[in-house]
């Protein structure tokens, strides 16, 4: 019987292969519901080798991955799967983007892994087992000076007008005269996190497949993860908030000060 842990290895190098097959080259680039909203070829390629690796091994576990949807929705098992997150960075060459397969087990996060194959960054979590990148345990930071804190975020395509948009939330940051950067890429956000590059990630609108692996990254890494309430998250909420912890409340407070 194959271990869920070895299959997932198995899945997220072939997926990180082919992306690195593609990097720069040619492939086709379709649109999706807007006009910057992409999905390559080598996005389709990508899921279906890491589909198609889950089900030689395990035919009966439940799927959610972005390009084919739910696939089987009856087992403890589900496997939640970005076949390549930062698409719009893979389209342009722009080295921040990955593979990002979760793995839960009746309703919890048990495996994250997120890979990225331009930069030979492996990130990989198990639950109550820590985390680690390329097999060194990871940690958050220890900065508990939010005035001097690193932040990342992003941006979704479209917006509901009745809302605030993020850029309102942006702007509060900026203003406070702190560093924030977007990459492009929810999964590496959180890793980054995780590994203490940065010491805060917010961003609304995400999908599962964007921060399933990536939550449990963060959480076994020490960080802390929660949805702009501060309540308890799950990989479905629409907002995240992912710390290290010791400036998760001045990231809220900003965050949700005008609602
Ligand atoms: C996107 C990335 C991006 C985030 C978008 C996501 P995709 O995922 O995670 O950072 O801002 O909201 O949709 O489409 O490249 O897999
Ligand atoms: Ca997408
Ligand atoms: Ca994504
Ligand atoms: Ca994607």
């Amino acid at each position: 019987m194959a271990e869920v842990r070895d299959v997932l290895n198995e899945a997220a190098h072939a997926a990180g292969s082919i992306i690195l097959e593609y990097f720069q080259g040619s492939f086709r680039i379709e649109k999706k519901d807007s006009v910057n909203n992409l999905v390559t070829e080598v996005d389709k390629l990508s899921e279906k080798v890491i589909i198609d690796i889950i089900k030689k091994y395990f035919p009966d576990h439940s799927i959610i991955s972005e390009e084919v949807g739910e696939l089987m929705q009856d087992s403890d098992y589900q496997w939640i799967i970005d076949p390549i997150d930062g698409t719009v960075n893979f389209a342009h060459g722009i080295p921040i983007c990955c593979v990002s397969i979760g793995v839960r087990y009746k309703n919890e996060m048990l495996y994250g892994v997120v890979y990225n194959p331009m930069m030979d960054e492996f990130f990989f979590a198990e639950k109550d087992n820590g985390a680690y990148l390329n097999d060194e345990p990871i940690s958050v930071s220890e900065k508990s000076d939010f005035e001097t804190a690193c932040l990342v975020t992003g941006f979704p395509y479209k917006w509901p007008v009745s809302k605030e948009h993020p850029i309102r939330v942006f702007e509060r940051f900026i203003m406070q005269g702190l560093p924030v950067r977007r990459l492009g890429s929810a999964a590496i956000d959180l890793c980054w996190v995780a590994c203490g590059r940065f010491d805060g990630f917010w961003e609304y609108n995400l999908n599962s497949w964007d921060v399933a692996a990536g939550y449990l990254i963060v959480q076994e890494a020490g960080g802390k993860i929660t949805n702009f309430q501060g309540e308890q998250y799950s990989v479905f909420d629409k907002e995240t908030l992912a710390t290290n912890g010791l400036i998760h409340d001045e990231m809220l407070r900003l965050i949700t000060v005008h609602e």
